[in-house]
């Protein structure tokens, strides 16, 4: 009889509701349904490089479901660039080496878009390996959905509703950032299900003169507050303008020294964008005469119980993860398509984003509800 198969787990990047559900996926299907034995890594890919393990067990397993975070603990560390007592240095051999120490079959590695870049450079460097697709942000490529995306959705819309009610009582702006700092659609998604009357998002480059414009029409009407969801990553024109600029540079940068350059640059610009939220609201204050106040959300977005769409997502993608560790099927991402799941190679998920395309269904919706887009 062969034997059975071996199966590492690690959860990469930022954290989000649901990897618990997933990991639970993966580990119920492996360990009950296959047969397989499951060995957690903590704390990302640096658990596999310093060879930092829990055992997975059924036990270990039973009761995560509805639990926030990850049980294994999250890093954004890489494993061709990892600190190392204070040194900077590629873990790819040292990785490749306690995987074969461990017997390790596959290793199942749950993140977001950084991951996938990752996990494809561990699987070209002879891993075997599946990723499976995490992110509040909702934007990797290649899947319908991540987890985490529908639990942060609810969390955004909620406050949003809070938000009305102060904002009304006082006819003031309050302008409330919403994680995302290249996709919109957390930001899009909660200002359309909260009736944000403005949604600025990172596709969408605004004016805030037109912003300004839609808030005092309100006014007119008679309604004077107006709740703005901004996206963390959304910019003005101007700004969007510089950040393109410099990104351009950086392509077309040919020399070390250049590309050097480009990359200062655009570092300089992100760190003048900290804070523009701040700046829009006082901004949006002195045009409009509307005391403006400011909500930020922060990290309880990626906090907490996932809600039951990332339950059923997560533990969905962990059993089809399964299946194909069963099948030998590796080097890809179990991507969400439908009801069903896709095995997508990670060439194509690496190194792209899911974006909020401009003609998107969302987008029209907003627009013809009435909402100012900051265009
Ligand atoms: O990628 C998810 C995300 O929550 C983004 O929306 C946010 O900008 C970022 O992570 C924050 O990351 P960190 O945990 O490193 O502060």
């Amino acid at each position: 009889m062969a034997k059975p198969k071996r199966i590492g787990i690690l959860t990469s990047g930022g954290d989000s509701p649901g990897l618990n559900a997933a990991i639970r996926g993966v580990g119920k299907a492996a360990l009950g349904f296959y047969g397989m034995t499951l060995v957690g890594f903590r704390d990302g890919f640096r658990g596999l490089a310093e060879d930092r393990k829990m055992p997975l067990e059924k036990d270990t397993l039973a009761g995560i479901l509805t639990i926030g975070g990850t049980i294994l603990g999250a890093s954004r560390d890489k494993p061709h660039r990892m600190v190392i007592d204070g040194r900077t240095r590629d873990m790819t051999d040292v990785i490749k080496d306690n995987y074969k120490k461990w017997g390790l079959d596959c290793v199942v590695c749950l993140g977001g878009g950084g991951t996938q870049k990752n996990a494809l450079r561990l699987h070209q460097a002879g891993l075997n390996v599946i990723t499976l697709p995490k992110t509040i942000d909702n934007d990797v490529a290649m899947t319908d959905a991540t987890f985490g995306f529908a639990t942060a959705l609810d969390i955004a819309t909620d406050t949003l509703d809070r938000l009305h009610s102060t904002a009304h009582s006082h006819h003031r702006i309050i302008v409330a950032e919403i994680m995302g700092h290249r996709a919109g659609w957390l930001t899009l998604g909660a200002g359309i299900a909260g009736g944000a009357d403005v949604i600025l998002i990172p596709e969408i480059p605004y004016d805030v003169v037109k912003i300004a414009e839609a808030i005092k029409r309100r006014s007119r009407r008679g309604t004077n507050f107006s709740i703005v969801a901004v996206a963390e990553g959304a910019m003005s024109r101007d700004d969007a303008r510089a950040i393109t600029a410099a990104e351009k540079k950086l392509e077309r940068a040919k020399t070390l020294h250049d590309k050097k350059e480009a990359k200062i640059e655009i570092a300089t610009l992100e760190v003048r964008h900290a804070g523009n939220t701040m700046r829009l609201a006082k901004h949006l204050e002195e045009l409009t005469e509307l005391e403006s106040r400011v909500t930020i959300l922060g990290y309880v977005q990626r906090g907490g119980t996932p809600c039951a769409a990332d339950r059923i997502l997560a533990t969905r993608l962990g059993s089809a993860c399964a299946d194909l560790i069963n099948a030998e099927h590796y080097g890809v991402m179990v991507a969400a398509r439908g009801d069903d799941t896709e095995a997508v190679p990670l060439e194509r998920v690496a190194g792209k984003r899911k974006i909020v395309p401009v003609d998107h269904s969302w987008i029209q919706t907003a627009r013809h509800v009435g909402t100012c887009l900051g265009d």
